[in-house]
């Protein structure tokens, strides 16, 4: 049987050219693994196998007990239309209400952790320090206290993307200061909370937050800045990550002992074939991608193609100088060696070709500083999503690659998922089949010496999947009735096998529960 352990780092990153043969070969082999006997492998007991969320996908209480307006609560009241379905997050899942139901439901799985995020403006409605609430910290302490009443332990992201609105109308994160208020909101969380919570999230997906907000506009505050802000954020986010990072590091880590990572989205790239070109684009890829985060903090600086694409097509453009700002060398060395752990969101891989017909942009964009085109194998296996297809060798390449380029660090996967559209039932089968081929894909490169740590699966109950909106997107392992008011959550297939998979440790392909006839759950 071929094994998925064949494909090294230098294998991941060539692509399986003349696509289909090698393709082919490849996919049989994941499927042979897949159907085959996958339970030699074992989570080691310490792994975290849990689930994630954040704060504005599902917690509703957008004015409870005056928490304040964050830039999604301002713009998603002025301009409902920025959502798709011109849903918003109001009440969402009402976790605000219902998290002792959400902690049944991970009690339910057997989750040994659970990802969520806190809301910056139910701690300091203002977002400032003028004003701390006490009841958003009543909020956070009742669920935390509960969570550690279950042996479930809390990894906190302190920032999933709801930025004060003040901060976001004063420039938001194109306004460096941003960054000293984030430093002063996770100084107050890290002192209130810091002695039961252990691991701590700085930020989420600054690449496509700054992306959706920046680059293409697609998300509050909807200001498209093509080439210019997407950096100027990142590079703002990364100073913030770090102020957080040294804020903990010199004032609580003595007597709190816990650990500061931050979460990246992560595709893996392949190749579209084995030119020398595109085996370029694919590095190009990862250095725009996890590079752009990733380098500054594990190796000291921007990575260099990164900075040279971006300064070449600056100057082709006739700007004066490049659209990505050095940092200083004291910003350098304020940021290198910031995180104890690194968070990676990894939903799905795709082919990666020079595309140079878009170097021709006139006007500045990320699009055409990268000078990359990309697809999909449309035999990958679809979600409701259509970039979301399940590849899981990309994983396990992915896992391979930051061994290998950045030291082995720790990592936690914070997000891996794949949403169903509301037609399909409780019979989740495509999402139960992606999380045992992706989990398998984990205990793949940890067996090849990863240093992956624990895995979180995006998402524990439906949300708001941000200017998706509530209805079309179901990432939940739990469904979510949005038709009732008390948002009845009910366990579907993939809830019931990765319950399975945690009380085992083990991944069974054939384990076919019917979440129509689970007793031990709150189905029936
Ligand atoms: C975000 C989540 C989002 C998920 C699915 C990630 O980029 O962190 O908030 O729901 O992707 O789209």
């Amino acid at each position: 049987m071929m094994n998925l352990t064949i494909f090294g780092t230098g294998a991941c990153l060539l692509q399986r050219s003349k696509m289909l043969v090698p393709l082919v070969l490849l996919t049989l082999c994941v499927i042979t693994q897949a159907n085959g006997n996958a339970s030699v492998k074992k989570f080691p007991e310490n792994f975290l196998l849990g689930a994630a969320t954040s704060a504005y996908q599902i917690e509703g209480g957008w004015n409870a007990d005056g928490k304040g307006e964050s830039v999604w609560d301002y713009y998603l009241h002025k301009q409902p239309d920025i959502v798709k379905d011109f849903t918003n997050g109001d009440i969402a899942a009402d976790s605000y209400h219902l998290y002792e139901r959400d902690v049944e439901i991970l009690k339910e799985l057997g989750a040994k952790a659970y990802r969520f995020s806190i809301s910056w403006t139910r701690i300091l409605p203002d977002g400032t320090t003028n004003f701390i609430n006490p009841h958003g910290i009543a909020y956070y302490s009742r669920l935390i206290d509960l969570l550690l009443a279950d042996n479930i332990l809390p990894l906190v992201t302190l920032y999933h993307w709801d930025l004060p609105i003040a901060f976001s109308n004063n420039g938001g994160w194109l306004n460096e200061t941003t960054g000293d208020r984030f430093g002063e909101y996770a100084r107050i969380v890290f002192n209130v909370f810091g002695d039961k919570v252990k691991h701590w999230i700085t930020v989420n997906e600054p690449s496509i937050h700054c992306s959706f907000m920046y680059e293409y506009g697609i998300h509050p505050p909807l200001k498209k800045s093509p080439g210019v802000g997407f950096y100027e954020c990142g590079r703002n986010l990364l100073l913030a990550h770090a102020k957080a990072y040294h804020i903990y590091d010199v004032e609580f880590r003595k007597n709190q002992g816990g650990k500061v990572g931050l979460s990246l989205d992560a595709e893996w790239p392949i190749a579209a074939s084995d030119s020398l070109d595109d085996l370029e684009a694919v590095k190009d890829y990862l250095a725009f991608s996890v590079g752009q985060y990733m380098d500054p903090i594990f190796k000291g600086d921007y990575p260099e193609r990164l900075v040279n694409r971006i300064a070449a097509a600056s100057r082709r453009q006739g700007c004066t100088s490049s659209r990505l700002q050095p940092f200083t060398d004291k910003q350098k060395a304020y940021i290198n060696g910031t995180a104890d752990f690194v968070g990676i969101n990894h939903y799905f891989s795709l082919y990666v070709y020079r595309n140079e017909s878009v170097r021709g942009y006139e006007t500045p964009s990320f699009l055409g500083d990268t000078e990359l085109g990309t697809f999909q194998d449309p035999s990958w296996p679809q979600s409701a999503f259509t970039r979301m297809r399940e590849y899981a060798p990309g994983l396990y390449c992915l896992l391979m690659y930051l061994k290998d380029t950045y030291h082995n660090p720790a990592v936690y996967i914070t997000e891996n998922g794949f949403p169903m559209t509301p037609a399909e039932d409780l019979n989740d089968d495509k999402k139960a089949h992606y999380l045992r081929a992706y989990l398998k894909a984990v205990l793949d490169a940890k067996a090849d010496g990863s240093n992956c740590q624990g895995y979180f699966f995006w998402s524990l109950v439906d949300g708001l999947e941000w200017a998706s909106g509530l209805q079309k997107y179901k990432f939940g392992l739990y469904q979510v009735d949005y038709n009732d008011p008390s948002r009845k959550r009910t366990a579907r297939k993939s809830a019931l096998v990765y319950k399975e998979i945690i009380h085992s440790g083990t991944i069974d392909f054939s384990y076919n529960p019917d979440p129509y006839g689970d007793k031990c759950f709150k189905n029936t």
